[in-house]
């Protein structure tokens, strides 16, 4: 979907059905289509987006990685109603990136992503060739959306949280990659570029090849990096972006897997020698030099605690634990068929929406940031304009947490507690993994979100996100 010569992008909610490997019918959700959604092309300048929602509950459209002020950030203030439309104009203006889109209604994001309401972005200035990086679309330049998906034995895509899939976040028994079950990717033997996006709800993959074969990190979330980083293994968590350049002239076909807990199949390769090569080494220099970030005398330092379990104790509550106050869990989607309901519904298809034991208001203040659960009322931080802050952000709870803020782009200055920033953690980023002690970031706050569209902060484990820990900020 191309929006650089139109200046538009057009994008509608919308359900479907689909069968995935043959299995029993699915009701699935995407943009434009009936699951997921197109790869959009974006380029500097103005672009007008027309979101449109055929959907029977609310969505929005949130651009991930986009610096876009709130107003058009489609966070869950900007909540698009059945049969609506919004008309968001925007300006645009960073650099070349993976950027992804994906709908955000508080209590409701963990489902409509699983659903299939996310899709990719390719930011692009056009200069791709002159810095010797592949960008032939699907055929050098290929783009990976990972989502692990729960299938039940006839093969049905289900979702079906249990108050220990909130805690961990909810895992599948298949990884789709652009949706589809056991994927071969063909690819020229020469050097391939691999947008890997980790759209899942919560797996975190720590990708390598069977060969083990070396790759190297040309771009995480923001954009480019300056230069290649040489790796064997790379972790991406949920919400993360990386760029890897691959090398597919030697050898037999690698299989991409990730090993984290068990080892698990992500995409095969099929060597295509019809397919054109256009670039065959890897450049020394990609993206522009990126100056860190200098902390200014007198910085704004905030600390960030993302917590989990029922009481201060910091013992996680059981199900049957009521909290005052408590919301329903499904949020806005009051007539979406509900927690409880296990069995088929139609002769079409399941929907794969609140299947399973209910899990409903239950968990909704078991997750926090800095002691306190998302309220969509109430302001948390209010950040002025052109400022740079140092967030240090740790997490809690025996799991690890991918931090996102939006409307920023930050710099990791040490993590695990103090220590340098990770390799995949180079660069611009906009969600970062917290493992091992505190992790510290700094960034400019240089896009305006007002009290009416506030930018969100937020673990990107949608299942903890929308049961509390996210946060809002205005920047003014
Ligand atoms: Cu990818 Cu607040 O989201
Ligand atoms: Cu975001
Ligand atoms: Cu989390």
């Amino acid at each position: 979907l191309d929006t650089t010569a139109t200046g538009r992008v057009a994008l509608t909610a919308q359900s479907g059905l689909t069968r995935f490997a043959g299995g029993a019918p699915s009701t699935t959700w995407g943009f434009n289509q009936g699951f997921l959604a197109p790869t959009i092309l974006m380029r500097s300048g103005g672009l007008e987006a027309t979101l449109d929602n055929s959907l029977d509950e609310d969505v929005t459209v949130h651009w991930h990685g986009l610096l876009v002020p709130g107003e058009h950030d489609g966070g869950p203030h900007t909540a698009i109603a059945p049969g609506r439309q919004l008309i968001t104009p925007m300006s645009l203006d960073q650099g070349p990136a993976t950027l992804w889109y994906h709908s955000h209604i508080h209590g409701a994001t963990a489902r409509h992503v699983y659903s299939g309401l996310a899709g990719v972005i390719h930011y692009t200035d056009g200069r791709d060739d002159a810095r010797g990086l592949p960008s032939t679309y699907g055929v050098d330049d290929l783009t990976l959306l990972l989502q692990d998906r729960r299938f039940d034995p006839e093969g049905r895509m289900i979702y079906n949280p249990t108050y220990a899939d909130i805690l961990n976040g909810l895992l599948g028994n298949r990884v789709l990659v652009n949706g589809q079950p056991s994927p071969i990717a063909g690819v020229p033997p020469g050097l391939v570029r691999l947008r890997l996006v980790n759209g899942s709800n919560a797996r975190i993959y720590s990708l390598h090849f069977n060969d083990t074969r070396p790759f190297h990190l040309v771009g995480t979330d923001g954009g480019l990096l300056p230069a290649p980083i040489e790796m064997t293994y790379l972790p991406l968590a949920p919400g993360e972006r990386a760029e890897i350049l691959v090398d597919f002239s030697q050898g037999p076909a690698p299989v991409l897997m990730s090993a984290r807990g068990l080892s698990m199949t992500v995409l095969r390769f099929a060597i295509d020698d019809t397919l054109p090569v256009r670039i065959s080494r890897v450049p020394d220099r990609i993206g522009d030099a990126i100056a860190p970030l200098v902390a200014p005398d007198g910085i704004i330092t905030r600390q960030i605690s993302l917590d989990m379990g029922g009481n201060s104790s910091g013992q996680v509550q059981s199900p049957g634990h009521q909290p005052s106050g408590s919301m329903d869990h499904s949020g806005h989607a009051g007539h979406a068929s509900h927690a409880g309901h296990a069995t088929a519904t139609g002769p079409t298809g399941v929907p794969i929406h609140g299947q399973g034991p209910a899990v409903s208001g239950l968990i909704f203040d078991d997750f926090r940031i800095n002691g306190r659960a998302y309220r969509m009322d109430r302001m948390d931080f209010e950040i002025r304009r052109g400022t740079i802050e140092r967030w240090i952000v740790s997490g809690g709870g025996g799991v690890e947490h991918p931090f996102h803020i939006h409307g920023v782009h930050f710099q990791v200055e040490s993590s695990g507690g103090g220590g340098p920033p990770l390799a995949q953690n180079s660069g611009w980023k906009d969600t970062v993994l917290l493992s091992g002690g505190a992790s510290s970031l700094i960034m400019r706050f240089d896009h305006e979100a007002t009290a009416r569209f506030p930018y969100m902060f937020h673990c990107h484990i949608l299942e903890h996100e929308d049961a509390g820990m996210m946060g809002q900020f205005t920047v003014t």
